[in-house]
């Protein structure tokens, strides 16, 4: 076990290279067993939800080698089976892209029901409802998710109630290669919903729309192998513009692409950041007043719930009194009674937060309470004064590649530490 100490008080300055998308690379590690050739994957992120999926890839049949430059190469000719086992599976949410994978490659799969981060109820309605209408019997037993297909998948026309980020993905999984056409609508649009079907399409596929309410799929009965670039990851990108401007730094992000964060440039703008655009850069810089703001979060483009708990830490160095909506998950502000400890004043009802700006935070024991809250409780630490424990971070190790490696070449004072 181990945890982060955070000594506050520097100014992040420097340049900070950012990793792969996770949310894009645990989709399209999973996709990569529907092609019928090896694939090989650059640019991926080595953190702990890639390293999960890599093992379940591997007890199933899948061979897998990640070389030292990110490059991860995939061969599923020797997959075994279409069922995934429950130990490594139920631990995060991503696993459940197997479903769609699996039920691809043999028109049946069993995975179980996911886990991941708690941010409260987390309903796959959406995502058996379209498998249900590509003709699949779907059942839940004793935890597990079946899912087959006795007469072959086909296209179909999926409404989904809800705009789901998962059951998008699943459906193109799923989807790609029935028999037929199959019309996705109200579907997400955020950036690695079209990483995943730029992939799909590198390797032959039939995929349009992706990044739009509506995706087309017209399904293929062959995908060869590919070698494909996953996009750079717009929440640890805008985790560590989030930090450059908390701490008043001066920081260049690179191995970016801008045009996925600008709604974090432009609410880091409203709080008084600079933020300068480049082909594949950004800059944030701070030297004025905090001011305070009011976020919602949205689906993409709006601002992501996934930078929600980062930016509450900068509004609480704010000016005045700003109110965060958060408009996906019911219960997401978990990390607040973290941060109170830090001496921060925010309260919660329902989903809606009320943060007053105190210009000061204190050093304190804190525990991450799932990936981006841990996030922000190093941010936290980072404008403190004295020091600051963060536990539980292998929440953090799940999603952020050296994260400790990355805040020390900017000149932060953190460092990874045994416990007892
Ligand atoms: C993805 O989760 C991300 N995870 C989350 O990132 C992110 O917070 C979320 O999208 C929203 O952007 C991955 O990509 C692995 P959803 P996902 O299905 O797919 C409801 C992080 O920190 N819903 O878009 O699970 C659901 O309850 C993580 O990196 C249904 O009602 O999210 C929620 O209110 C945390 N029925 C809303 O839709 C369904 O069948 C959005 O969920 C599915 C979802």
């Amino acid at each position: 076990m181990e945890k982060f100490v955070v000594k506050g008080g520097a100014c992040l300055e420097g340049t900070v290279s950012i990793s792969g998308a996770k949310n894009a690379a645990v989709a399209i590690l999973p996709a990569a067993i529907v092609s019928d050739g090896p694939c090989v994957l650059q640019n991926v992120p080595k953190i702990g939800d890639v390293e999960i999926i890599t093992r379940i890839m591997t007890q199933i049949g899948v061979k897998v080698s990640f070389a030292a430059d990110n490059t991860l190469e995939i061969d599923s000719s020797a997959i075994e089976t279409h069922v995934v086992p429950q130990d490594l599976s139920r631990h995060m949410r991503a696993s459940y892209y197997f479903l769609g994978a699996l039920l691809s490659k043999f028109n049946k799969s069993v995975v179980s029901l996911p886990g991941g981060c708690n941010l409260g109820a987390r309903p796959i309605d959406q995502h058996l409802k379209a498998f249900s209408a590509l003709g699949c019997d779907v059942s839940v037993e004793y935890g597990m998710i079946k899912v087959a297909c006795r007469n072959g998948l086909r296209g179909t026309h999926v409404f989904f109630d809800t705009v789901s980020v998962g059951a998008t993905i699943n459906s193109i999984l799923a989807a790609v290669k029935a028999e037929g056409r199959t019309v996705l609508e109200n579907v997400a649009k955020e950036p690695h919903i079209v990483d995943l079907a730029n992939f799909l399409n590198s390797m032959g596929a039939d995929i349009r729309g992706a990044g739009t309410d509506v995706i087309k799929i017209n399904g293929v009965s062959y995908l060869r192998g590919t070698t494909y670039t996953i996009i750079p990851d717009q929440i640890e990108a805008g985790t560590y513009m989030a930090a450059a401007a908390a701490t008043g730094g001066d920081v260049v992000i690179t191995n970016v692409i801008p045009k996925h964060l600008e709604s974090i440039s432009s609410r880091l703008k409203r709080i008084g950041a600079e933020v300068i655009e480049y082909d594949e850069s950004v800059r944030v810089r701070r030297s004025g007043p905090v001011i305070s703001t009011n976020i919602r979060t949205m689906p993409h483009p709006g601002f992501p719930t996934d930078m929600q708990p980062q930016f509450a830490v900068l509004l609480s160095l704010s000016d005045g009194t700003s109110i965060i909506t958060e408009s996906i998950w019911d219960n997401r502000f978990k990390y607040v009674d973290e941060l109170r400890r830090m001496g921060v004043r925010i309260s919660v009802t329902d989903k809606v937060a009320v943060v007053e700006g105190i210009r000061k935070i204190n050093g304190a024991r804190v525990k991450a309470t799932d990936l981006r809250a841990g996030a922000a409780l190093i941010i936290a630490g980072l404008v403190a004064e004295g020091e600051t424990t963060v536990e539980d971070i292998y929440h953090i190790d799940r999603g952020y590649e050296d994260i400790a490696t990355k805040l020390g070449n900017l000149g932060a004072d953190i460092k990874r530490v045994d416990i007892e």
